[in-house]
């Protein structure tokens, strides 16, 4: 497939004057798509029905002109100031029950009905405008759904929505209409400290409660909030597609769990997400300071990847990076420069993993408003940017290399939304949180040379993998269980996979209940990471473990001689989170025994396989060599496939 590359513009920023030229230099930088709108809605309608189309009428020709492929955004992620005298209730409560306020952007409460309408009808009216232009061929809704921690609302309206929801999921013939409360009390064991309720009207959202609210009202109330995100999503697509036949997409945020991406993804045509790699680095990893010390100016060697992996699975094979890092960026505790080469590095590591697109952030830094010091592919007088030449070079390269065909990875790690609420909600230890413990092991893999895939919970046809990996899957439903046990490959899973029901409650007989393995956990505990537990082979776990008895194999045991590594079947169960060099040693023995082809790379070499070619990546600072190719700082070298 031919890979392309985009911009996003805001021409409602800046004078009409500058329109035709932006468009002209766009086409010359090789910029073939252009993201606009998805903040405009004030410029769009400056008062309640007063509508003024005719700039973007403008901007849609004058990019179209240039045959430039325009993706509008829906505005919705701004909500102008109109609309709060309107819906005063309409604003999001954050978890002390404060409104936020009107005065950057994503206010709104998912749950208020009176703004989804609104929403409704900004959407209708721009799909009946552009649905058919010939130059509007995609199209975003909203942007970033939960940044800046919005997914989740402590408004009244999400209060009254929250108990409807529980009331359909605990429906029941009852002369009062109500729910089957009984069914509730009895499905979150709300005989524990005198929890139970006798109506759905008397269940309040799970905050400020004295200590932690009960784990399976927290639970629902994630799932809930996730659900209404999805809804979201969904009225507009379904509004879009009456009026357009163009692709959809939202553009998702790295490390932003609080809703199932993989469910709004089966509404889109494709995903897209906004890659920020030296913000990330500082504000979403955690990692040592010397860790990121060394990577200041490149970013995490995997997060990116791991991303690029995630979302082409919520896009159901398809993706793009919507909004590409330029430069130093705003909003991170540090926003250094990139070291040279690596926008480029950025992208082609994007386009590797199957990206369509790689559109930058964006076309002209901006000289007012919040992001002054966000830096563009030209300067807020316009001069170029150094971002700008190395877009530059990256089209030159392309045009020698635009044919990248992505292909099945033979690893794959299941990824679960409601898994990373469950550890939210009782992670049993400081530190212990789901999102690192996938990171850790997709961090692991990749360093040993590995492309992998990242699949959802519900994924049902593991054959074309030969090891896949299912670490802290709290809840795991029947059907997954048989299917991992009848594929033909081996399945890695703990620790905590297959430990609670859908409630986050502990079942009986005790976890992990797995086909062919026998054992059960006897304890759970943390501890401190100054205290390790030494495995016999090397390494350690390192704050967290689990004993377990039976009648499966064991394959490794502590130094005290406590099963730690047991199997069953095509079953191995971790009973631990496994340190930096334990994690080395396993999954090296672990994909040798399946016959895959394993790397020792040197630090911040990566590597990814397609059918066609090999990429490495040196996401280091210095010169470094791998058994096969030296790589200077930065750079990514492609190496064509024997025979291809
Ligand atoms: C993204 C967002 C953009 C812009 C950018 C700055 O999260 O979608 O609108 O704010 O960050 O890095």
């Amino acid at each position: 497939m031919n890979r392309a590359l985009g911009v996003c513009y805001y021409p409602e920023q800046w004078d009409k004057s500058y329109w035709s030229r932006d468009a002209a230099d766009m086409v010359e930088l090789g910029i073939s798509w252009v993201r606009i709108n998805e903040f405009a809605w004030s410029k769009i309608e400056p008062q309640s029905g007063e509508l003024r189309f005719e700039w973007l009428d403008e901007i849609i020709e004058i990019l179209g002109k240039q045959n430039l492929k325009i993706i509008l955004g829906t505005p919705t992620a701004t909500p102008p100031r109109w609309m709060i005298d309107k819906y005063p209730d309409m604003l999001i409560c954050d978890k002390e029950g404060n409104k936020r306020i009107h005065g950057s952007r994503r206010h709104y409460c998912f749950s208020h009905r009176g703004y989804s309408e609104e929403c409704d009808r900004i959407v209708e009216l721009l799909a009946r405008r552009y649905g058919r232009n010939a130059n509007v061929l995609a199209w975003q809704t909203d942007n970033e759904y939960g940044c800046h921690d919005t997914t989740i609302s402590y408004s009244a309206a999400a209060k009254v929505e929250f108990q409807n929801w529980l009331r359909q999921i605990y429906s029941a013939n009852t002369a009062n209409n109500d729910g089957d409360i009984e069914a509730l009390n009895k499905a979150w064991g709300n005989v524990f400290w005198s929890m139970n309720y006798s109506c759905f009207s008397e269940i309040d959202l799970p905050h400020n409660t004295v200590t932690e609210a009960n784990p399976s009202h927290s639970l629902a109330f994630r799932k809930f909030s996730s659900e209404q995100v999805i809804k979201f999503n969904k009225r507009q697509v379904d509004i879009i597609r009456k009026f357009s036949g163009a692709p959809i997409t939202h553009n998702f945020m790295g490390r932003i769990t609080y809703f199932d991406h993989f469910k709004v993804g089966k509404d889109l045509d494709f995903a897209s997400w906004d890659s920020y790699p030296l913000g990330f680095l500082e504000d979403r990893i955690e990692a040592d300071e010397e860790f990121k010390k060394q990577f200041s100016r490149q970013g995490d060697p995997d997060f990116q990847a791991f991303h690029h992996d995630l979302y082409r699975s919520v896009g159901n094979g398809r993706f793009w990076v919507m909004e590409q890092q330029p430069g130093p960026v705003n909003w991170a505790p540090y926003n250094p420069n990139p070291l040279d080469g690596m926008v480029k590095l950025w992208s082609w590591e994007a386009f590797a993993h199957g990206a369509e697109t790689v559109s930058f952030f964006r076309w002209r830094q901006y000289p007012y408003g919040q992001e002054q010091m966000h830096t563009g592919l030209h300067l807020p007088n316009g001069t170029k940017s150094a971002a700008y030449y190395e877009v530059k070079k990256l089209n030159e390269e392309l045009k020698n290399f635009s044919l990248i065909e992505t292909c099945n990875s033979k690893v794959a790690i299941i990824f679960d939304y409601d898994a990373d609420a469950a550890w939210d909600i009782q992670p049993h230890g400081n530190n212990l949180s789901y999102f690192t413990l996938i990171f850790e092991t997709y961090k692991a893999l990749r360093k040993l040379g590995q492309s992998i895939d990242i699949v959802s919970s519900c994924h049902n046809n593991f054959s074309t993998y030969k090891i896949v990996f299912v670490p802290g899957l709290m809840y795991m439903d029947e059907k997954l269980k048989t299917v991992l046990s009848k594929f033909s490959g081996q399945v890695f899973l703990g620790p905590r996979t297959s430990t609670r029901d859908k409630n986050l409650n502990t079942p009986i007989p005790l976890p992990p209940n797995l086909p062919n393995f026998d054992a059960k956990i006897v304890l759970t505990e943390s501890f401190r990471s100054d205290s390790p537990i030494a495995l016999e082979n090397g390494g350690h776990f390192c704050n967290y473990r689990e004993r377990l008895e039976g009648s499966a194999n064991i394959v490794e045991r502590t130094v005290s001689g406590e099963p730690a590594i047991l199997r069953g079947g095509n079953f191995t169960y971790i009973a631990g989170w496994l340190d930096s060099v334990a994690l080395k040693r396993i999954f090296l023995s672990a994909l040798k025994s399946v016959n895959l082809e394993v790397f020792d790379l040197p630090s911040g070499v990566r590597l990814r396989v397609n059918s066609k070619e090999r990429f490495w990546f040196n996401y280091s600072s210095q010169a470094q060599k791998s058994s096969i190719v030296n790589l200077q700082p930065a750079e990514v070298f492609i190496e064509p496939i024997d025979g291809s």
